[in-house]
């Protein structure tokens, strides 16, 4: 069994928060939140560092303390002082959030800052990551934070090579996270792992040589340090293209029902080939031409042109030959919109052509 299956073994768990700690001893970052007990102002910190680097931060940490030195203050200030004073930090919401936050907590609750996990993750703008960062560092709570340097760190260390954004990865970590936590120092515990992520245990470039880790670090031993996380490929589209043949015959169009087990399947078609024109149609003469016509799925990128005709009534030998018309019936247009459905690129054809199926 995989050891992410199984669960690492508590001696592997007791030496990494031992090293973690101790690397976090001789890699010292003073930030001024950092032993603040404060759970304002640690919550401030934490909305501020969201989506933010430490040193763009800073500062603005500084004039908020500074203009607002306690949640009441916050709450009274007028939300347009409050947004000049987040100028340039981006992600207004998060000043909105926090203001709204502070009147709840100065109105509802007495101007007592929440003291459990569940409260505080309740608060406007605040989630799993950032709860559990205040949970722990304003009351010791024992909550593991959980971002995407957590997962780099703990994919890399054990080894786990499962797609970071699927839901089996996140329960996987989640649960790794939390059982490295220390219940005695979760504080330290998550401090450290920010700090390791963001300066040692990198995305490009990471201290592997300088490591204590190094020794029982599954990627680094396997020489797979560049390859973890594992990251969910870009999405790339398949291009396809369509040449769709409208063919009306004796007052009526050929189309057929899709069968075939993809998203649409049930969905009515005109025959079509695809990427290159058909044969039959080339050597059979005139067409009306439209398109292009392109629908994005989430797979694929697809491209429809249409190809009116007009047949003759005895249908000519080489389009029965070409099989082109397999599976096909024909309808009468009025039928057609009206009765049965169509991929959206044919609907686009059919919009396009303002059809008057009558
Ligand atoms: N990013 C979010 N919270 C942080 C913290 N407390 N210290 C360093 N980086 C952080």
């Amino acid at each position: 069994m995989p050891d992410h299956v199984s669960g690492p073994d508590s001696s592997l768990l007791r030496f990494f928060r031992t090293a973690l700690l101790d690397w976090s001893h001789r890699h010292p970052r003073p930030m001024p939140w950092k032993g603040e007990k404060d759970p304002y102002k640690i919550w401030l910190s934490e909305i501020i560092l969201q989506q933010t680097r430490v040193e763009q931060g800073l500062p603005y940490y500084q004039k908020f303390i500074a203009h607002y030195p306690s949640v009441e203050h916050l709450a009274q200030a007028p939300e347009d002082q409050l947004l000049k004073d987040w100028e340039g930090l981006g992600y207004y919401s998060r000043a909105r959030n926090l203001h709204a936050a502070a009147r709840y907590i100065a109105q509802q609750l007495d101007g007592q800052f929440p003291q459990t996990y569940e409260a505080i993750r309740a608060l406007k703008g605040v989630g799993p990551y950032t709860a559990a960062a205040i949970a722990s560092f304003a009351y010791g709570l024992p909550h593991a934070v959980l971002d995407g340097n957590v997962y780099r760190i703990l994919a890399r260390f054990f080894g786990v090579s499962l797609p970071i954004h699927t839901p089996q990865a996140q329960k996987v970590f989640s649960s790794l996270a939390q059982q490295l936590l220390p219940v005695e120092s979760p504080a330290a515990h998550n401090q450290a792992m920010m700090d390791f992520g963001a300066i040692w245990c990198t995305p490009a470039q990471p201290q592997c040589a300088r490591c204590p880790m190094q020794e029982y670090c599954r990627a680094f031993q396997e020489g797979r340090v560049a390859e973890l996380p594992v990251k969910q490929k870009a999405l790339v589209r398949k291009k396809r293209s369509f040449h769709y043949m409208v063919l009306r015959h004796r007052g009526e169009v050929y189309v057929r029902k899709r069968s075939g087990k993809d998203i649409w399947k049930g969905l009515w078609e005109f025959p079509y080939t695809e990427n290159a024109v058909s044969e039959v149609l080339l050597s059979a003469g005139n067409a009306r031409v439209s398109g292009p016509f392109r629908q994005l799925l989430t797979h694929q990128e697809i491209t429809a042109w249409f190809y009116e005709m007009e047949l003759p009534d005895e249908l000519p030998e080489q389009m029965i030959q070409s099989g082109l018309l397999k599976d096909c019936q024909t309808m009468p247009f009025e039928a057609l919109k009206k009765n049965i459905a169509f991929p959206k690129v044919i609907d686009c054809f059919f919009q396009s052509k303002d059809l008057t199926l009558n």
